[in-house]
């Protein structure tokens, strides 16, 4: 079998967007309900296996509380790709993704693969068989999330960490625009 491509990946975004809860579910197919704020980082690892390749994420975490802000610098770094979650359902989350997407193209690796990821999908969807959208709960449209990726070229993704919605097909996504080691 051919050696894993170890890839450093960090995840940002504000507070309770669901960062922990997309590497939990990642990690561990788990979820909480309740999860509680991340304090600093949290550094977890996971391989995953796309056509021929193996991929080993080593995930850098960090606590989206403004307190923790002066510390992002030190895991996007050396990042080779970046997640940036917001909250589809909160408009100044996806602000907050944009100052994240300017600051990663000014301070980051040149060569970073960005993914743009608005989670909580699971909160606009209609209760039955989940056809359609509930009404009014969506603050954040589909394409507002797919311009600001077009125009900063980014992969884009609506997740559910809750109901494992396209969690997978971020690290995949990712994993694909990784060149060979
Ligand atoms: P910080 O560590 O403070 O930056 O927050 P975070 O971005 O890591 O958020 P976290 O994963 O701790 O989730 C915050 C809250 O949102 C928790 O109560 C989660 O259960 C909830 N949550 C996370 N993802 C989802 C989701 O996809 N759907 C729903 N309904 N709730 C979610
Ligand atoms: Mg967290």
């Amino acid at each position: 079998p051919t050696p894993a491509t170890s890839v450093k990946l960090v995840l940002l975004g504000e507070a309770a967007v669901g960062k922990s809860s997309l590497v939990l579910r990642f990690v561990s197919n788990d979820f909480q309900e309740n999860k509680e704020p991340t304090i600093g980082a949290a550094f977890l690892t996971q391989k995953c296996t796309i056509g021929e390749r193996t991929i080993k994420y080593e995930i850098w975490d960090t606590a989206g509380q403004e307190r923790f802000a002066s510390l992002a610098p030190m895991y996007y770094r050396n990042a080779q790709a970046a997640i940036v979650v917001y909250d589809i359902t909160k408009p100044a989350s996806f602000i907050k993704a944009r100052h994240w997407v300017k600051e990663l193209h000014e301070q980051a690796a040149k060569d970073i693969t960005i993914a743009l990821v608005g989670n909580k999908y699971d909160l606009v969807q209609d209760d039955d068989e989940g056809q359609g959208e509930r009404e009014g709960v969506r603050k954040v449209s589909v394409e507002e999330g797919q311009n600001l990726a077009a125009e900063e070229g980014l992969l884009f993704y609506e997740t559910s960490a809750k109901t494992s919605y396209n969690v997978n097909d971020v690290f995949i996504g990712i994993g694909n625009k990784i060149p060979e080691a």
